[in-house]
């Protein structure tokens, strides 16, 4: 007879069903050309396939990435990856939420399926390797060892290169109806939220603390895509390249609160940013992260310049 021990959580985590990675986003720009530089000077290895780019870092065959030309800045489409075994649930736990599934984009056929969201975004799931971390990710904090000076002079430093892609940031019209779509259909869980403003969501199986997050504007689209580097120093060296290179604006050097992460973001030709970000918070696989509903004044950054007005206006919305 075991001893009496109050309430136990029923386990229902081998039962869990989710995807393991955001595999790649897809944007569409008017220009390629402007793609491939502006990447390309982030420090990403971007090459050229006709009209289309894959982005990928350097040292890593994943494509993390791709640019196709449209009439004006728009988010493609999203891609998630999962487990073989989880590809055919996943599909019947979609379609039996009355989620219609569609045929694969043109150019983007798959092992996987397609639907859209709640706001018509096309979102892919196929079976591909888990490219989110299974750990937290190396951050290097002490530069050089006693008697050997950590920095180089300027004409030496080295190239920024993210190692990988950490999460992107949509905007959506509605926070909490993207909560529930993402927990329903790709079985993502909330990290923190910050009322009806913004929210964050990782993977079940392991992930950065946020894979996918959200923020209320007044249409769907594209923030940002955020890509982890290996040290502070690496985030403002890549701030200033990319300053020297005429990418001007941006906002940084700060760190954000909800997921912890010290971050630059790099204002793209369209309107939107890419983030160096570094030591964001990670949520093991079947651990459960206490996801809280914050105050957005408290929670937004924890230190850091002002906000530049730009940073949260939605050219995809037609506000710009
Ligand atoms: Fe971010």
């Amino acid at each position: 007879m075991t001893a009496i021990r109050g309430y136990v959580a029923p386990n229902t985590e081998s039962d869990a069903l989710g995807v393991h990675s955001l595999d790649q986003f897809v944007l569409a720009v008017p220009d390629a050309n402007d793609a491939e530089e502006f990447y390309g000077n982030f420090g990403l290895d971007v090459a050229r396939e006709g009209n289309t780019l894959a982005i990928k870092t350097f040292g890593h065959h994943h494509r993390w990435g791709s640019v196709v030309e449209g009439k004006r800045k728009a988010l493609h489409h999203l891609s998630f990856g999962c487990y073989a075994d989880d590809l055919p649930r996943l599909r019947a736990r979609i379609e039996s939420a009355g989620v219609k599934l569609i045929d694969p984009l043109p150019g983007f056929d798959s092992n996987g399926f397609w639907f859209r969201n709640h706001e018509n975004v096309p979102i892919e799931v196929k079976v591909g390797p888990k490219v989110s971390p299974d750990r937290k990710t190396d951050s290097q904090w002490i530069s050089s060892p006693p008697g050997v000076a950590g920095a180089t002079i300027r004409q030496k430093s080295p190239r920024v290169q993210p190692r990988r892609l950490s999460h992107v940031l949509l905007f959506t019209t509605d926070v909490d109806a993207s909560i529930k779509f993402y927990e329903r259909t790709l079985g993502l869980r909330l990290s923190d939220r910050a009322s009806d403003l913004v929210a964050f969501m990782h993977g079940i199986h392991g992930s950065d603390h946020h894979m996918l997050a959200l923020v209320k504007s007044s249409a769907p689209g594209f923030h940002h895509c955020s890509w982890d580097v290996a040290s502070i120093n690496d985030i403002g060296l890549g701030a200033m390249t990319m300053h020297d290179k005429g990418y001007t604006k941006g906002w940084g050097l700060g760190r954000h609160v909800l997921g912890s992460n010290y971050f630059h973001y790099v204002r793209d030709p369209w309107g939107s940013f890419a983030e160096y970000a570094c030591d964001i918070d990670y949520i093991p696989k079947d651990e459960r992260w206490p996801a809280a509903d914050h105050k957005p004044e408290d929670s937004f950054y924890l230190w850091g310049p002002d906000v530049p007005p730009e940073f949260t206006i939605n050219y995809e919305g037609g506000e710009g």
